[in-house]
């Protein structure tokens, strides 16, 4: 005799397999899912991960980058970092002028030379990157000539305990495909439109096979900030509703040229802008009616981060290495993924 149950059982089981067959047949018909691409990173001995994040930075040690450097090795020694995230606008006005721009050397290599700091960085490329010759960014020739380099447009950073992704956000931005006033290389982004909702699903897919008990997405321009440039209505608009419905914990960007943390009220997310890296002091910090602001920093600084599995505890510092504010976010041992 077949119960009810085990005809809803039977349904269900027929319905997955059917899932997984279409899932199969679009794997291999259609190919546009084109993943990203994937790196591993290994967590600590002890189950931890340690990095620093810092924006908007490459000025040849100019306006106190160079100060804010020093105090990056510092932090980095004390918490054994394994690696440093930087949010974009790497190098100042405009991008690097080709692979061997002494750019590179003068606002990189030669700037950020603390021990702690010889390790990984994981980059995503800013709108005064793409005012240049975008592509050298991404260019093996430059990981030959400082080997800790690594800029991608959007990529997976895998380590165990969290997943991160980058995203490349200057393409969503309406304004510089109209702007007069400065010229961007599309190289590799044109047809804006395919670029961009390739992109969309290829964040999506990655978030939602992502078993990582944290997911953490690294973009330049932010979704929320009270700084200059404020909230980016495209990502909001775009990017935005996949972060929440698959439960991202943190989004990280620079782009304004200070420090921020900011909950959101309907979601998870905590958003956070280290975009302190060098100029900063724009002075027009305007507080707006989104989510909840915990803190904000007009001046110079960078972040750090400690993660386990079961809490990430970040703090901000200023151009002294003074901590400006520090958070911690709890997370539950067993709680589902
Ligand atoms: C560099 O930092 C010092 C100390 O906070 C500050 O007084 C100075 O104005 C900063 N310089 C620039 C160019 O922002």
């Amino acid at each position: 005799m077949v119960t009810m149950a085990s005809m809803a059982s039977h349904f269900r089981t027929r319905a997955m397999d059917l899932r997984c067959l279409a899932v199969v047949f679009c794997a291999v018909l259609v190919p546009s899912f084109a993943e990203l691409q994937r790196f591993e990173h290994p967590i600590k001995s002890d189950g931890s991960l340690s990095f620093l994040v810092v924006g908007d930075w490459g000025r040849k040690g100019l306006y106190n980058q160079s100060e804010v450097a020093f105090q990056m090795g510092r932090i980095g020694e004390r918490l054994d970092i394994d690696f440093v995230i930087s949010t974009g606008d790497n190098f100042y006005d405009n991008g690097l002028k080709g692979v061997y721009d002494p750019a590179f050397r003068e606002s990189f290599t030669k700037v950020y030379t603390a021990k702690s700091l010889q390790k990984q960085w994981y980059s995503v490329l800013g709108n005064h990157d793409y005012r240049g010759d975008a592509v050298a960014q991404l260019s093996p020739i430059l990981r030959k000539i400082d080997k800790r380099w690594l800029c991608l447009r959007s990529f997976i950073l895998d380590t165990e305990i969290v997943e991160f992704i980058f995203v490349d956000t200057t393409p969503f931005v309406d304004s510089y495909f109209v702007e007069p006033d400065h010229v961007y290389d599309w190289r590799g982004v044109e047809p804006r439109r395919t670029y961009v909702s390739h992109l969309l699903e290829d964040v999506e897919l990655a978030l939602r096979k992502s078993t990582a008990k944290w997911k953490i997405v690294v973009g330049h321009h932010a979704i929320r900030s009270v700084g200059h440039h404020g909230d980016t209505p495209e990502l909001i608009k775009y990017l935005l509703p996949i972060l929440k419905a698959n439960n991202v914990d943190l989004y990280i960007n620079g782009h304004d040229h200070c420090l921020e943390h900011i909950t959101s009220l309907d979601s998870s997310i905590q958003y956070l802008t280290s975009g302190g890296g060098s100029k900063a002091w724009r002075g027009d910090i305007e507080h707006r009616d989104n989510d909840a602001l915990k803190f904000v920093y007009d001046g110079q600084g960078f972040m750090s981060m400690k993660m386990t599995q079961t809490s990430a505890a970040f703090a901000f510092y200023d151009v002294v290495g003074k901590v400006l504010h520090k958070w911690k976010i709890p997370k539950q041992l067993h709680s589902a993924v």
